[in-house]
This record gives structure tokens, C-alpha cells and sequence, in this order.
């Protein structure tokens, strides 16, 4: 990998000029932005080492993703050491192999667009510091996305006719914020969660029924053998907040119902847990984002993140907008759960405007939506 990067490097610097601030600026009406901008997506912020090349914005010409999902299986979850190591390990092999299934030459590439934040510090560094050095010796512009900014515009990649304003549940294993997408780039947060993702509450309930990690797709399968009615779980109401989730209560709900019926001695039906659990989980998602959507007078609506591929949810969510005419849009599993396509159709997005990254770009592992 890194004689091929010299040899890209060494045509590039020879035959394309380092594009300035000024040029940047005024990319909107250049004749550079005539053609098809070539985005080189980079996302290291949790267990997937991923790279991805994206045309226009919206064709994704490839798209791999190194999954470590065996490794961590053996530990119960994510260890955030292993991950930054392994992603030392596979990150230039993944890059090369993304410009190889896209046919493209590194200096074809417009940008480089990488996850800075939020997510694992060390893993995110791994990335960040990948996409800075080829940058550096490329001279390709950089910018920097949220990894947030990165599951919505996953929703662009299948859906030509989407554009915002449209509000967008990005449910994940570290997220759930109902998301007003005003414009490309422009977000209003009007709920998040006060404790627990809903990912993560599929996680811990997984592994509290010994369904092991990942729990969400464990869960999804599962609960198709059980009755989402057996068992009552309670749906947590924010107070003063008719937008924010609560997922730790319910939880705890389903622990403690465990506990219950091993202390009298009653065997538990494990896709009625499953199903009854995923239940509530659906509802309150339902409930909030319709309330959100018609307080705020907003037709479409989209969903993004690891969680957004869970079955139950698409379905519940294929049934309300019906009955209440809103659009809805939601990305294949593939680009649900983590993935660079994704990040290199929001950097596309910053791109155009102009915004860009200097090398001091660095990890910031709370990164807020919004900030840059
Ligand atoms: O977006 P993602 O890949 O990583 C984060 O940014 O967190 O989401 C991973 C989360 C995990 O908690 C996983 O259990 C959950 O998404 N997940 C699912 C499903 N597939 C993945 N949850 C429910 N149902 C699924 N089918
Ligand atoms: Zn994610």
C-alpha cells in the first residue's frame, strides 16, 4: 500500500496544483463543480474499518467495510483497544481496496471525508490520521464529518428525490436524536436520548437473555417467534420533553422481570421477552416522531443508524406514515449500520459549500452535532 500511495502521489503532485481557501469558496459556481466530484470516504469511530469512493454525491462506486464484529463477540462488546488496533491494521488495506472496486486513481479524488467525531477517540484517530496523511502528501482537500451528519445523508444514497427539509430518527448504538434536517448541513436536534441509546438497550437486553453481542440483529430475529403483547414493558415519557427518549427504565423493566421469574422458579419464554421488549422500543420511536413531525409541519421523514435496519421498526414505521401521508425514507441495512459511504456523502455535501478541514483536524470523541 504504501509504495502504490507513493506512486499515486508521485503523478499527482506533479500533474494537479493543491486547490486553495479561494478556490474552494467558489466551488459552487466553478466549472470544477460541473462534473461529478469523486468523495473518498473514511469511518473508523467504532468496530468497522471503512472506505468508500462516491460520485456526485449520491453513486457509490464502492464500498468496504471491514466488520470486527468476531473479535469483540468474545468479550461481550466493543473493547475500544482492540478496535484501534485492528483498524492500525486494516485501514490502508481498506482504502486501496475501496479505490480498486471504484477503478479510480487517488488523484481522481476531489476530497477526503472522515468521521472526526463522535465515537471511540483511539479508533476515530486511526481514521482521521489516515485521511490527514494522505491529504498532506496528495494534496487533496480534507474535510472533516460528524458521524451523525454521516448515517442521515445515508438516506440520499437511494433516495434521488430526497432533499431537506425532512426530520430523520438516527437511532444507533451510541444515538438516538430525532434530527429536524433543514437544509443540507443545518440540523435542529428536537430530542435525544437522557440515557441509554436505543442500540445499546437492545445490546444489554440481548445479553441479559443470552443472545450475545450484537444484540439489535439478535433481537430482530428472534422476536418473529414471539408475542409482542406477552409481557408489558413500560414506555418511558420524558418530563418536559414530549421529544427526548429514556431507554435505561426499560431496561431495567426486563431485568428485573428476568430476576422475577427466576426467583419463582418459571421458565421464560425468550421470544416473548424479545418481542415484548422490541414492542416498546417501537412504540416510543413511533410515538415521538409522529408527534415531531406534526408539531413541526414537516411531510418526510427519515430514519438512520444500526437500529434504523431492524424489521419491526421499518414496518411500524411503513404503517404510520401511511396512515398519516408522510414520505418516508429509509436506507438499505448496509448503509444503516456504520459505513463510509455515508461519510463521504455528507462531506460531499460540506464540500460543495466550501467547508474544508485543515490538518490540525483532530479525534473528538463527543463531538455535537453541529459543530465543527
Ligand atoms: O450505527 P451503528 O452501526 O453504530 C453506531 O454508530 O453505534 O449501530 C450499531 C447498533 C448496535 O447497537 C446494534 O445492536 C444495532 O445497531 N443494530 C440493530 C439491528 N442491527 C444493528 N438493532 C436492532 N435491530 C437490528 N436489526
Ligand atoms: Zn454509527
Amino acid at each position: 500500500m504504501k509504495k502504490a500511495i507513493g506512486r499515486f502521489l508521485a503523478g499527482r503532485l506533479q500533474t494537479k496544483k493543491y486547490m486553495n481557501k479561494k478556490k474552494i469558496d467558489s466551488l459552487e459556481n466553478a466549472e470544477d463543480m460541473k462534473k461529478d466530484l469523486l468523495i473518498l470516504g473514511i469511518e473508523t469511530s467504532c468496530d468497522e474499518t471503512a472506505a468508500a469512493v462516491v460520485c456526485g454525491g449520491r453513486t457509490v462506486l464502492s464500498n468496504v467495510i471491514y466488520s470486527q464484529i468476531d473479535l469483540h463477540t468474545l468479550y461481550g462488546g466493543v473493547v475500544p483497544e482492540i478496535a484501534s488496533r485492528k483498524h492500525i491494521e486494516k485501514i490502508d488495506q481498506v482504502i486501496e481496496q475501496a479505490l480498486k472496486e471504484a477503478d479510480k486513481k487517488l488523484e481522481e479524488i476531489d476530497a477526503i471525508a472522515v468521521t472526526y467525531g463522535p465515537g471511540l477517540v483511539g479508533a476515530l484517530l486511526v481514521g482521521v490520521s489516515a485521511a490527514k496523511a494522505i491529504s498532506y502528501a496528495a494534496k487533496i482537500p480534507l474535510v472533516g464529518v460528524h458521524h451523525i451528519e454521516g448515517h442521515i445523508s445515508a438516506n440520499f444514497i437511494e433516495n434521488p428525490d430526497l432533499e431537506p427539509p425532512f426530520l430523520c430518527l438516527v437511532v444507533s448504538g451510541g444515538h438516538s436524536h430525532l434530527v429536524f434536517v433543514k437544509a443540507y448541513g443545518e440540523y435542529e436536534i428536537l430530542g435525544r436520548t437522557r440515557d441509554d441509546a436505543a442500540g445499546e438497550a437492545y445490546d444489554k437486553v440481548a445479553r441479559a437473555i443470552g443472545l450475545g453481542y450484537p444484540g439489535g440483529p439478535k433481537i430482530d430475529k428472534i422476536a418473529k417467534e414471539g408475542n409482542p403483547e406477552a409481557i408489558h414493558f413500560p414506555r418511558a415519557k420524558v418530563e418536559n420533553s414530549n421529544f427526548d427518549f429514556s431507554f435505561s427504565g426499560l431496561k431495567s423493566s426486563v431485568l428485573n422481570y428476568l430476576n422475577g421469574m427466576k426467583m419463582k422458579e418459571e421458565p421464560v419464554h425468550i421470544p416473548d421477552v424479545a418481542a415484548s421488549f422490541q414492542k416498546a422500543v417501537v412504540d416510543v420511536l413511533v410515538d415521538h416522531s409522529m408527534a415531531a413531525l406534526k408539531e413541526y409541519h414537516i411531510n418526510k421523514f427519515a430514519i438512520a443508524g444500526g437500529v434504523a435496519s431492524n424489521s419491526a421498526i421499518r414496518e411500524a414505521f411503513v404503517q404510520a406514515c401511511k396512515k398519516s401521508e408522510i414520505e418516508f425514507y429509509y436506507p438499505s441495512p448496509v448503509y444503516c449500520t456504520d459505513n463510509a459511504a455515508m461519510i463521504a456523502v455528507a462531506g460531499y455535501y460540506d464540500f460543495k459549500k466550501g467547508m474544508t478541514s485543515g490538518l490540525d483536524l483532530n479525534a473528538v470523541a463527543n463531538l455535537k452535532l453541529g459543530e465543527r
